[in-house]
């Protein structure tokens, strides 16, 4: 696959905390004018004094995704400022664990909003943006929980795995317009959201680590960036296994974990 060149104006959502934060951090350090959006203004402002301090372009806008109608805006919102969109990342989401027995409609009502309409609709509202300039990268952030359920991720597993299958669509028609679309799989990252986290999560990387990942791997604009590598071969492994067996492996390593934290 070719190198394609950074890109130079890139919209970010979820860029308030973690994998989004570092990856607008990385973009700016790359030279690239980032447009970073989320809820939390109070950050964002702050995100854009570091990336202006390490001598990058930076700006915010605040969004919230779970509206379908300001995700799908954000997008042309971003455009007016950065003047085009070579890129844009529809990183926002959320994910707590629970036990299928204690999932709330409101937790899951809220999970489906974020995950997928919002990150639908913020994809969407790039589509004419990047058809007019006959160029651009639209990113989507599923996960590796994505590609199989684990135990207590049901709706988050859901939620993935629905963005993937979108993300893939968009692929097949879009490609030949010459917009590429990426699906950005992570395992396990250091961020608030691992932070509650009370089981192992093994080969976990740190935010910026894996922002330097995924700029890397967007150069080429694959169908898919995932990592870690051995976490990546292990989900696939897992999607070729009979439902018996992926489910005695999850409930025994989810047991093994129950013990070892009381
Ligand atoms: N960390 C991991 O191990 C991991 C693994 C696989 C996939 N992922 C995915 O990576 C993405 C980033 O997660 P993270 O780990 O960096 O989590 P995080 O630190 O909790 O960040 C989540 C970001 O999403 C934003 N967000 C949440 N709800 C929103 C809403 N309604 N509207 C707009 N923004 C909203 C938050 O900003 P505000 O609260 O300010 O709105 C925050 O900036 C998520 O899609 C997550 O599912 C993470």
């Amino acid at each position: 696959m070719a190198k394609r060149s950074t890109p130079r104006s890139v919209l970010i959502t979820g860029a308030s905390s973690g994998i989004g934060r570092a990856l607008a951090l990385e973009y700016g350090k790359r030279g690239a004018h980032v447009v970073v959006t989320a809820r939390r203004e109070p950050e964002l402002v702050s995100l854009c004094e570091e990336i202006r301090g390490a001598g990058g372009r930076a700006d915010h806008l605040v969004c919230d995704v779970a509206d379908p109608v300001a995700a799908h805006a954000v997008a042309k919102r971003g455009e007016e400022i950065l003047g085009s969109l070579d890129m844009i990342v529809a990183n926002a989401g959320v994910g707590a664990s629970s036990h299928a027995s204690r999932l709330s409609l409101e937790d899951v009502v809220r999970t489906i909003d974020v995950n997928v309409r919002g990150a639908m609709a913020t994809l969407m509202g790039a589509i004419p943006i990047m058809l007019g300039q006959k160029h651009g990268h639209l990113v989507g952030v599923s996960s590796l929980a994505g590609r199989r359920a684990l135990p207590g991720s049901a709706d988050y597993s859901a939620s993935k795995a629905a963005l993937t299958v979108f993300l893939e669509g968009l692929r097949l028609d879009l490609s030949r317009a010459g917009i590429d679309v990426t699906d950005v799989q992570p395992g396990f990252v250091e961020t608030p959201m691992t932070s509650k986290n009370d089981f192992p999560m093994p080969f976990i990387w740190d935010a910026a680590k894996a922002a330097t990942y995924v700029a890397d791997g967007l150069e080429r604009a694959p169908a898919m960036v995932a990592f870690p590598p051995p976490l990546r071969f292990l989900t696939r492994l897992a999607q070729l296994l009979p439902f018996s067996v992926h489910a005695f492996a999850t409930r025994r390593a989810a047991r093994r974990s129950t013990k070892r934290n009381g």
